[in-house]
């Protein structure tokens, strides 16, 4: 007998087809006619498929009656054209194996609707509910997107290392790794001697695989990577975790426009991949999530996106009228009330910012002849703000030295960074994609810990 998804099951073409299906159960309803309708889904689509149990079945009273939410069955039948609302298959069955048994007064899914909130203790459960199964579905479509995008584009995959001695955004929120005692480290002049951790010396988990990637770029023009990234920021937002993944495509010979260009490109084509691959999933965010999403996402890919400099935001938000909780001012970062107003009011469209202070960027990005900003480019989106970050990068030795020097970093532990300006050095770019970010956009999900499937924050990391 074939073996079938209920998404298999749920085509027409499949009526009349014998079928194996293998799934939990969501509901059971016995009816006074003598059988029980059992819905059935295996994560394979959001809905469920509908099994018609027949009282004749040999195990009907001992176990198909006493089915509920979270059982897993083997179901064998066959599909019939159904007269019922919302579907046009069902499932005739002639067999019912039940393998695991989830006891109704036990089993925390059961009927009563949770929150997002008590759903996160129970990561383990909750890709068993509709949200969650959307959200994995959106998000393998949007990682399946990411590689077909930069493969058609002519890009290597290329991994970077998840452990790393060098501290790419400059910023020192790292994860120290280390196999010292920390009861009882090692010590030399009073301060821990990192010589005899693991790796000889510091060493931390990745903030961005950018660094690396721009060794790569060096020598074979456009790569990306895309992996787990790190950040030991203590940021309790609904847009912040300490584990995300993140894609990071690095072209040389590429300049910033070039750059906007391809994450202009890079986002509609995901947006339009989850459209015409997710539609249930997505018709449900739309309903039950968010009725602004699929407008959102229609919208973005009507439209071209918006470029304007850090200046003229800054002068633009100052001019608004606007009552902010920070006053935006020239020289500080973009707040996330000002990255929303100028997306969801000003402009009404994604908005790329160009060109920011050089005090509040890091090391590597290009310095601009102004002598006050560099080349970096976010974009912004309406509801959740910055999910793009990139720059075109420091290609002159000197003026990379400099800006270390500016930011207290020495530049001799990135003696083999500067290497690639002392030999063979080209303009280039490059740009780092949060996952989590952009399926929260897609999704309309209000909290970034709902996209990704184990969550780690500050004071949380179950499982
Ligand atoms: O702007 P960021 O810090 O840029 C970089 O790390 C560059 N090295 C990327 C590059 O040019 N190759 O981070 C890039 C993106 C942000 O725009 C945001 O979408 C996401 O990564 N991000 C986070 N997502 C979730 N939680 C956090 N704590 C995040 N920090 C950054
Ligand atoms: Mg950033």
């Amino acid at each position: 007998m074939r073996k079938m998804t209920v998404a298999e099951a749920r085509e027409k073409n499949a009526i009349g087809q014998s079928a194996l299906l293998q799934g939990w159960i969501r509901t059971r309803r016995d009816s006074k006619g003598g059988f029980s309708f059992l819905e059935l889904n295996d994560g394979s689509c959001l809905a469920n498929i509908q099994v018609i149990a027949d009282a004749d079945l040999p195990n009907y009273a001992e176990q198909i009656q006493k089915l509920s939410a979270g059982c897993s069955v083997s179901i064998e039948g066959e599909v019939k054209a159904s007269g019922g609302k919302g579907q046009e298959t069902e499932i005739l069955a002639t067999g019912v194996v039940v393998h695991g048994w989830a006891d109704a007064q036990e089993y925390p899914l059961q009927k009563k609707r949770h929150s997002f909130e008590k759903l996160r203790e129970w990561a383990h459960l909750r890709p068993r509910t509709n949200a969650f199964g959307a959200v994995a579905r959106v998000r393998n479509c949007v990682c399946r997107s990411i590689h077909n995008f930069f493969q058609e584009e002519g890009f290597l995959y290329v991994t970077t290392p998840v452990i790393t001695t060098s501290d790419c955004e400059g910023a020192g929120d790292m994860f120290r790794v280390t196999t010292l005692d920390i009861d009882n480290p090692p010590k030399q002049n009073g301060t821990v001697d990192f010589t005899q951790d693991f790796f000889g010396k510091p060493s931390y988990l990745t903030v961005s695989g950018q660094l690396e990637a721009e060794t790569y770029a060096s020598a074979l023009g456009k790569v990306y990577t895309f992996g787990p990234t790190f950040r030991a920021e203590n940021s309790n937002t609904s847009r912040h975790l300490a584990e995300f993944w993140m894609v990071e495509p690095e072209m040389a010979f590429c300049t910033l426009p070039d750059n906007m260009d391809l994450a202009e490109r890079f986002l509609k084509r995901i947006f339009n991949d989850v459209l015409q691959q997710c539609g249930e999933d997505m018709a449900f965010f739309n309903q039950r999530i968010d009725n602004t999403t699929l407008e959102t996402l229609q919208g973005v890919l009507a439209s071209d996106f918006v470029r304007i400099t850090y200046t003229e935001a800054i002068d633009r938000l100052e001019r608004s009228g606007h009552k902010f909780e920070f006053q935006p001012s020239w020289g500080h970062d973009l707040q996330s009330e000002h990255e929303r107003y100028l997306t969801e009011e000003e402009f009404a469209a994604p908005v790329i910012v160009y060109d920011y202070p050089r005090t509040i960027k890091p090391f590597y990005m290009y310095a601009n002849d102004d002598g006050k900003t560099v080349r970096a480019m976010d974009v912004l989106t309406p509801k959740v703000g910055e999910i793009i970050g990139g720059s075109q990068r420091e290609d002159r030795l000197d003026i990379l030295e400099q800006r270390m020097r500016e930011q207290d970093l020495d530049p001799a532990s990135y003696w083999w960074y500067g290497d690639l300006r002392r030999f063979g050095s080209t303009p280039h770019s490059g740009f780092g994609l949060g996952l989590e970010r952009l399926v929260q956009f897609i999704t309309g999900m209000a909290n970034i810990r709902d996209v990704i499937p184990f969550p780690r924050t500050p004071g949380n990391a179950e499982f």
